[in-house]
């Protein structure tokens, strides 16, 4: 496949500083080589440029709750146009971040491609958080943690983009991992119906018999599946460097499930990693193992098993 790396360091939507070294670090962790490993074709675009601040027609109120609006918005209506036009050249476009605030522009950007081109996008928030907060639900005010709720189309959020947001249909968002979640976050989750796999749901049933109803149910429709990794999904033992690490995260081995069965199931037309902090990382194990997903999920086996087929008598 055509693979297509943008480098997006935004750090200002999360609470601590150094997202925006995230796109170097996995470069160096060898991102593109294990790509290129793998028989794609890769082009490593480099990275975003800082934007420019944007005039936001939010409400007051709500503006007031946002840290750092103008900065973010200017950053996402950028990474929307870039991501628009990646996605309408065809290949695979993986966004290497950042805080997880540039996904309000990479899966714009998609959204609006896929109406286009008459797709249904479907989104795989995998991640500890749901980011489902709306400034007057936000603990902390940090704008990673609402950028899903944007996607959905929450009106509130709407000027962050200075055109018409295309939202993401409601039964198309899957939260994949989640096990911190603010109060208020919870209730507009529950009232707007989203499909939320929290980690309990994880232990009792596990990856492989979850992942597969939805990837059975994202088959029948023939979606563009976006998938919105969040690297403190997995535990902080696996992957201590991000910002909002929360304990009781997926194994190693329970995210390269979930990126081995999407690869199998051929669905996967773009990608986020973000929120890794090489910062608060421990000689590069997050970048590391960020990596090696990636690998897993564009295609890299164990063993060499076609898909359902099991083990050689
Ligand atoms: N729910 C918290 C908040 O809104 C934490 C969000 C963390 N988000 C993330 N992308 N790591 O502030
Ligand atoms: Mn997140
Ligand atoms: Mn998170
Ligand atoms: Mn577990």
């Amino acid at each position: 496949r055509d693979i297509e790396i943008l480098g997006v360091p935004l750090e200002l939507g999360a609470a601590s500083r150094g997202t925006l070294m995230g796109p170097d670090a996995l470069r160096t962790a060898g991102i593109a080589r294990a790509l290129a490993g793998l028989g794609h074709h890769v082009t490593d675009h480099g990275n975003l440029h800082d934007a420019p601040l944007a005039d936001v027609a939010m409400d007051p109120e709500a503006a007031a709750m946002c840290r750092f609006l103008p900065e973010i918005a200017g950053w996402v209506r950028t990474i929307h146009a870039r991501s628009c036009e990646m996605a309408a050249r065809g290949g695979v476009p993986v966004f290497l971040g950042g805080d997880h605030s540039i996904s309000m522009g990479t899966v714009s950007g998609v959204a609006r491609h896929c109406a286009a081109a008459g797709r249904e996008l479907a989104v795989l928030w995998v991640d500890a958080h749901p980011d489902y907060n709306v400034p007057s639900t936000s603990p902390s005010g940090n704008m990673h943690g609402m950028a899903l709720a944007f996607l959905a189309g929450e009106p509130v959020l709407a000027s962050i983009l200075d055109r018409p947001v295309q939202a993401v249909a409601r039964e198309n968002l899957h939260v994949f991992g989640a096990r911190s979640i603010d109060p208020g976050e919870r209730a507009r989750l529950r009232a707007h119906g989203i499909d939320v796999v929290d980690m309990r749901q994880i232990d009792e049933r596990g990856v492989a018999a979850l992942m597969a109803e939805r990837i059975a149910r994202w088959q029948q429709k023939a979606v563009w599946l976006h998938v919105s990794f969040d690297v403190d999904f997995l535990d902080p033992e696996a992957a201590p460097g991000t910002g909002t690490v929360v304990p009781g995260g997926a194994t190693y081995r329970e995210a390269h499930l979930v990126m081995e069965m999407l690869s199998d199931a051929g669905l996967v037309c773009s990608l986020d990693l973000v929120e890794l902090n090489p910062f608060l990382d421990t000689r590069g194990r997050t970048a590391l193992a960020a990596t090696e997903l990636v690998a897993s999920l564009f295609g890299r086996r164990v063993l060499d098993r076609q898909p359902g087929a099991t083990a050689a008598a």
